[in-house]
């Protein structure tokens, strides 16, 4: 049995969509940013606090639990920095009561959701796992105090982790039947999407000041579905017992200009959108693109889904998602 926490979540929820064909899961989600309807009903589903140590003793007395993937956590930049408490104690706190939980039931694997946020403002184009970590925001950090936290674990607790970073998530589930739903919304693709629909009258561009080819920022978007099956790759190492440690970047390798992302949405969907230049957003760094290179050559992972492809997923969910959510 595998334990997803978060499994709610947007990306929980499409990892245990793939998990599911293969094996027996339970979620545990306290559907504070997570949706009921986005639980495959394969999985037992658990409604509680990862960082209840009464939630976390019944399920790991209950299931037998292999290894533990977790997505439960706060992920916006800018709230972080406006209410850090908020991260620090459900990214950094309530993952501290899980591992404690984890090493008491002798649970050793275990599947961590981290971010291309860890890396802070890169000095370099293309971003390797060697390159610095120096998170600008207590988001990065919160995830970065982890990272540093299951090293410790294995080297005391022989916990053996993966820890995945992931850039910019994106797209749906092929059949539309679960996709991004974020309320408020503040990322890009689905905020282009919302408009293209009629939800929104404008586009607001954050900074065209950049040092960028066009002057705004670029990012390193990345399949939903691609990140799931990296996610069910690095878990099968883990249970072969083929890597003890590892860290990973979850990227497509290319970089996309906000402008060239609502281009392509414009070109996907056949509308015109009405584009205002506005101010930077704060924590904004200009330039974020991954190598993944580390997990093709040791796992042969590598993302399958372009840019186009992936609006055109999330196309399809958004005009299908007003039946779903209803
Ligand atoms: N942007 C706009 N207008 C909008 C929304 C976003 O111009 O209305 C810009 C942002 O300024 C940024 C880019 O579009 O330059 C992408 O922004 P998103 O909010 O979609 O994504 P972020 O890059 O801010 O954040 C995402 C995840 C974080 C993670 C980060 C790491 O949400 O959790 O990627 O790259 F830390």
């Amino acid at each position: 049995m595998i334990l997803v926490i978060g499994g709610a979540g947007y990306i929980g929820s499409h990892l245990v969509k793939e998990l599911v064909k293969t094996n027996e899961v339970v979620v545990l989600d306290n559907l504070s940013t997570g949706h009921r309807w986005a639980i495959d009903e394969r999985a037992t589903f658990v409604e509680g606090n990862l960082g209840n140590e009464t939630d976390l003793d019944h399920i790991f007395s209950t299931y037998d639990i292999q290894a533990v993937m977790h997505f439960a956590a706060n992920s916006l930049v800018g709230e972080s920095v406006v209410d850090p408490l908020k991260y620090y104690e459900n990214n950094v706190s309530a993952t501290l009561t899980l591992l404690k939980t984890m090493v008491k039931h002798h649970v050793k694997k275990f599947i961590f959701s981290s971010t291309a946020a860890t890396y802070g403002i890169p000095t370099v184009d293309i971003i390797t796992e060697d390159t610095a970590t120096h998170p600008i925001n207590p988001y990065g950090r919160s995830k970065l105090m982890i990272e540093q936290i299951l090293a410790d674990f294995a080297h005391a607790y022989e916990l053996e982790y993966v820890i995945l970073r992931y850039f910019n998530a994106a797209g749906a589930y092929e059949t539309a039947e679960i996709g991004e739903r974020h309320d408020p919304e503040t990322h890009l693709i689905p905020i282009i999407l919302q408009h293209l629909l009629g939800e929104r009258e404008h586009i607001s561009v954050f900074g065209s000041d950049y040092d960028t080819e066009d002057g705004t920022c670029i990012r390193d978007y990345i399949h939903v579905t691609d990140l799931a099956h990296a996610h069910l790759l690095a878990l099968q190492v883990l249970l072969d017992g083929k890597k003890k440690t590892a860290t990973y970047n979850l990227g497509n390798g290319l970089g996309y200009s906000v402008k060239e992302v609502i281009k392509t949405c414009e070109r996907v969907t056949g509308k015109k959108a009405n584009v205002i230049m506005a101010n930077r957003r704060a924590g904004d760094p200009a330039r974020l693109v991954a190598s993944s290179d580390k997990i093709y050559q040791e796992l042969g992972w590598k993302a399958q889904f372009s840019l186009e492809q992936i609006i055109q997923s999330a196309w399809k969910w958004h005009q299908n998602s007003v039946k779903v959510t209803k």
